[in-house]
């Protein structure tokens, strides 16, 4: 059914890790969280969640709090009426908060913006009614395309205030992904910047849009779903113009009043889709409501991060782009009114420093980020962390990814200044907020592990019969009970919803991942099962890699596996057989490694640039064909190659070894 965890020699791999930090006395005085919500969510689950969700402003209440009876499609609160953005915005200026900062937002050259909730109710009621003058209406969908700059929360705030289903494709995407993307969706709008700033320069962004959404020789017709192109000047790089599709945000949007009334839709509206990559080569829509998702956002912000709202200042690093932005950037810390950095550019542009820089400037209290970041810090050396003040920070969030013990005790020490609490949050796209993680001033922290299930959510590590496994012992992450900001499936593939995340065992939500319970009890995470890799805590899948390389005409057969990488966890390894009968025959190991590499980049986007390309002359399989990719694992971790007595033919991994050793790879 699914694999052994890879990064870990096996599921039952017992950890050595023993340390553990109580909660400081102070922290755990005026901490959001107690001990009491395990007792309250124990005692009645369902009503729980309830009580969380009324903390939303509600049009109309609802009645019903889960409805199951479409299992494994869940329905929450499902007759409330509500909007998102009015939640995130409309409803802090009514209460009086209107002063407050939103975001302080810093431009990688260095430009700075201030948007009070004030100002951003004029920009998302400015931006809603210019979406409603280009005929965007209730569960249209529209695509978003931008870099990390204001108008991208506003964008997305304004679809949700007037209805409209947003898809933010992350930046960092081909045209390509991104066409697929827009016509799985059929969205009638993409909102797009002329480029973004990125490490010094200018990351084109419309000229993408410009080959997605026209006819090209991959697509001879243009994206049918697309009305118009609306496009934010950000960079003021020459844009190409195709009269009658391309709008300027400014031209649309500026004029417009800023007065507008939101939609209120239903709970189970579809709030967004986003879409991740699966164990096919077709990336997977999810998604999310509004009503079941709000409340899981606002929720676990407030818990996990101890959110106080008057005085704390919250940073967030990941990209819009990622679930992580659209909870802990848009949805989670504006519904709970946070004060918040965003920040559009790299960490190392134009210094190493530039991180730490921002914290200082701007005092940021809350920390959250990913462990490829922090083992990128620790390879620059904590000298460079040393030169600023960090002591306004109080709590650290790590997530997307497994965080060695190490790089959690480089981040608490040299970051935290050995003070702040940790919180390792483990969840996915699918999940839609935070379901494993210690409680910051509740959970003795141990450096490594996510910990514990969050108060309302059933999870488990069972063995390959759905049986819970003892302590001590490894297998998969299991969710055991619906939850509200799960998703409630594939845009338009229900039977795919039900056999990628229900057919593994009954009743259950497989999430992919295996994972090990310490003799406390404690979950610790070892890594996909499945066919999907992480590199720097992103999703990407093999099968994706393995079509966007076979289509490249020099290549006959490809194979691709995420092997264990010191800073992003994981890295793209492909496996290449090379035509003998076309026009790369003659080139060599470099010549290939550097044209394919191109050519993933162009198909799927510079995140799955293959870190290394080995030519080979086959490919292991098994007597049925299956790609072996444990094997290959081994091989590209350098690690003893074990059992290939179901290989149809044992002497490729020898050749694949020596090809290895020889350095032809890249
Ligand atoms: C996969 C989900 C959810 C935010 C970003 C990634 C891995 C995520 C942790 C963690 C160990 C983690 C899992 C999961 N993951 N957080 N704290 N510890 N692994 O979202 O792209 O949907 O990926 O990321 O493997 O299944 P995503």
């Amino acid at each position: 059914m699914v694999n052994d965890a890879h990064g870990s020699p096996a599921l039952s791999a017992i950890h050595t890790e023993t340390r553990s930090f109580p909660p400081n006395v102070r922290f755990a005085a005026h901490a959001n969280a107690t001990n009491f919500e395990y007792k309250k969510a124990e005692a009645d689950r369902l009503e729980y969640w309830a009580e969380a969700a009324k903390r939303l402003s509600w049009r109309e209440p609802f009645t019903e709090i889960l409805d199951w009876s479409k299992a494994p499609v869940s329905r929450w609160f499902h007759d409330g009426t509500l909007n998102a953005c009015d939640n995130a915005v409309d409803r802090h200026v009514r209460e009086g908060r209107g002063d407050r900062v939103a975001f302080h937002f810093v431009g990688e050259p260095g430009d700075t913006q201030t948007l009070t909730y004030a100002d951003m109710l004029r920009e998302v009621s400015k931006a809603a009614n210019g979406l409603i003058s280009l005929g965007v209406g209730k569960g249209d969908r529209v695509a978003i395309y931008l870099p990390q700059i204001p108008e991208a929360v506003i964008a997305m705030l304004a679809c949700a205030r007037i209805g409209a289903v947003h898809s933010v494709v992350f930046g960092g995407f081909s045209a390509e992904s991104l066409r697929q993307r827009i016509d799985d969706a059929e969205a009638k709008l993409v909102i797009t910047a002329d480029g973004g700033n990125r490490r010094g320069t200018h990351l084109p962004l419309k000229p993408l849009v410009d080959e997605a959404v026209s006819a090209t020789e991959h697509h001879p017709t243009p994206a049918a779903s697309v009305e118009n192109v609306l496009v934010v000047r950000r960079t003021g790089q020459d844009t190409e113009w195709h009269e009658g599709r391309d709008l300027w945000w400014h031209d649309v949007v500026d004029p417009q009043s800023d007065v507008h009334e939101p939609e209120w839709v239903e709970a189970e509206h579809p709030l967004f889709i986003l879409y991740t990559s699966g164990t096919t080569g077709k990336p997977k829509g999810l998604w999310h409501s509004t009503g079941g998702y709000l409340t899981g956002a606002a929720h676990t912000h407030r818990l996990v991060f101890d959110i106080k709202p008057e005085t704390d200042v919250y940073w967030c690093s990941a990209d819009v782009g990622w679930i992580t932005g659209h909870t802990y950037i848009v949805y989670g810390p504006m519904i709970n009114g946070t004060t918040q950095v965003l920040y559009e550019g790299t960490p190392d542009t134009p210094h190493q420093g530039r991180w730490w820089e921002i914290i200082q400037e701007y005092g940021v209290t809350v920390f959250y980020t990913a462990p490829t970041a922090i083992r990128t810090f620790m390879k620059w050396g904590e000298s460079i962390p040393d030169q600023y003040d960090l002591t306004s920070l109080r709590l650290l969030g790590s997530v997307g990814e497994p965080i060695n013990p190490a790089a959690w005790m480089w981040y608490r020490r040299v970051i935290g200044g050995d003070k702040c609490p940790i919180v390792d949050t483990w969840w996915q796209t699918e999940t839609g907020s935070i379901l494993l993680s210690p409680l910051p001033g509740v959970t003795a922290t141990k450096p490594g592990s996510a910990q514990t299930p969050m108060p309302g959510i059933v999870m488990d590590v069972v063995d390959d019969a759905g049986r819970s496994v003892s302590n001590g012992e490894g297998g998969y992450l299991v969710i055991k009970e619906p939850w509200p900001s799960m998703l409630r499936g594939i845009w338009g593939d229900h039977h795919r919803y039900v056999s990628t995340y229900w057919n593994h065992f009954d009743g259950m939500y497989f999430a992919g991942d295996g994972a090990k319970k310490d003799i406390d009890g404690d979950i610790w995470l070892l890594g996909r099962v499945d066919d999907v890799m992480n590199v720097s805590g992103h999703r990407l899948s093999t099968a994706e890699i393995e079509h966007a390389l076979v289509s490249h005409e020099w290549v006959a057969e490809a194979a691709v596996v995420g092997a264990s990488d010191e800073t992003t966890g994981q890295a793209v390894v492909a496996f290449v057989v090379v035509r003998t009968d076309g026009s790369g025959a003659d080139a060599s190991g470099e010549e290939v490694a550097d044209a394919l590499r191109k050519h993933v980049r162009k198909e799927i986007g510079s995140i799955a640039k293959p870190r290394t390309i080995l030519v080979v002359n086959e490919v292991p399989k098994t007597r049925s064909g299956k790609i072996m990719r444990r094997l290959l694992r081994d091989v590209a971790e350098h690690r003893d190659v074990g059992d290939v007595t179901t290989l149809a033919d044992s002497s490729v991994m020898d050749a694949i070894r020596d090809g290895l050793e020889s350095g032809k790879g890249d």
